[in-house]
């Protein structure tokens, strides 16, 4: 009698499957278990086809239903257990021989402030406590703002279109090239309640624009923070000593600092405020120009006519200015030889600059 196909042979086949997918630990070992059950010729399910021939036909219709089933099943399963074990490649091959599957996952890396708003958040710490609060103005001024409120002449060179960006349909506007119309603005706006506040004083940093050509030490583009005190016989002593104190804070007990006279419009006297050069320490170098100091600020004591400007009475308020290059600064405190690393933005160079991790 020819052999005939038992349920029994089906449910034999069955057992030992979940077993040996289980087991399975790789692709290869997958592959010759694919063989084993569903493979075209000596598999399980080729064994139950060949069996099922000899079967009476109701049989046939019912047998071979259950071995579709079961060949579905095993494909079904064979298939997911395939995904998984490609997966767990993938893995291992961006992982490496390394990967852990009990360790937690890769930290991804935080974003953090710009050292130039680093130092911009600090220069505000500093200033802070003095009772200095922000004030900030648009970067498209008028030149109101940007030069007549500061005593600026009508024919002062930084007004030509050689220094300055002018903008073709609106002669009138330009992008700033300082923070110093912040001054006016401020001033115009707090001139009514200077009386009962008792002066005014505030920090205002910002972008500003001018027309120089980009090298390790200018860009067209650079931040300045605007520092200004209106009060009662305000002295070159007052700014002397705040600004001692400023940089002092920020390049440590150590920093010498020098004032030398100049000459800004809005200012008078007028003085520019220089720090030995913290990248060669005063021996001379690229950034100093060899000359061992570097230039961090213009300041001096406000020009009458700039109080005038926004309403407020030179005989009874006086006041000190001062604008920092926040470029410049930040290249002396982190000793960074070319200011243009800080617009490229290269994570390598950032991440040298903290709070990156
Ligand atoms: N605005 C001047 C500049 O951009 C700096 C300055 C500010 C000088 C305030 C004096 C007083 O160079």
């Amino acid at each position: 009698m020819e052999p005939s196909l038992l349920p029994i042979d089906i449910l034999d086949a069955q057992q030992g499957f979940p077993e040996a997918l289980a087991a399975c630990k790789d692709l290869d070992g997958l592959m010759r278990l694919k063989g084993v059950y569903i493979g075209r010729e000596g598999s399980h399910s080729a064994r139950l086809m060949e069996l099922l021939k000899a079967a009476s036909k109701e049989r046939k219709r019912e047998l071979g239903g259950a071995i579709n089933v079961l060949k579905n099943a095993w494909e079904e399963a064979l298939k997911a257990r395939q995904s998984e074990l490609e997966a767990a490649r993938r893995q291992l091959a961006t992982f490496g021989n390394t990967w852990d599957p009990d360790l937690p996952p890769p930290i991804p890396a935080r974003g953090a402030m710009h050292p130039l708003n680093q130092l911009i958040d600090r220069l505000v710490d500093v200033f802070r406590p003095l009772g200095y609060h922000v004030e900030e103005g648009p970067e498209i001024e008028t030149e109101a703002h940007n030069f007549d409120g500061l005593n600026i002449p009508a024919d002062h060179p930084a007004r030509g279109s050689a220094d300055t960006f002018y903008f073709e349909k609106y002669p009138e506007l330009l992008l700033r090239t300082h923070t110093s119309p912040v001054q006016v603005r401020t001033l115009l706006r707090l001139a009514p309640h200077i009386q009962e506040k008792g002066g005014i004083r505030f920090l205002a940093p910002g972008r500003v624009y001018r027309k120089d050509e980009i090298d390790p030490t200018h860009s067209p583009m650079f931040h300045q923070v605007e520092g200004m005190l209106v009060g009662h016989d305000i002295g070159m002593h007052h700014l002397k000593g705040t600004l001692a104190y400023a940089m002092k804070a920020l390049f440590g007990p150590a920093a010498e600092v020098r004032f030398r006279p100049s000459y800004f419009p809005f200012v008078e006297p007028g003085c520019e405020v220089d720090v030995r050069c913290p990248l060669c320490g005063g021996s001379g170098c690229r950034v100093c120009k060899q000359s061992g100091w570097v230039e961090l600020l213009g300041a001096g004591l406000v020009h009458p006519n700039v109080l005038a400007y926004a309403g407020i009475d030179s005989n009874i308020w006086s006041g000190f200015a001062f604008g920092m290059g926040v470029e410049r600064i930040a290249m002396m405190v982190s000793q960074t030889p070319d200011l243009r690393l800080f617009f490229e933005n290269d994570q390598r160079f950032l991440k040298t600059m903290g709070g990156l991790d």
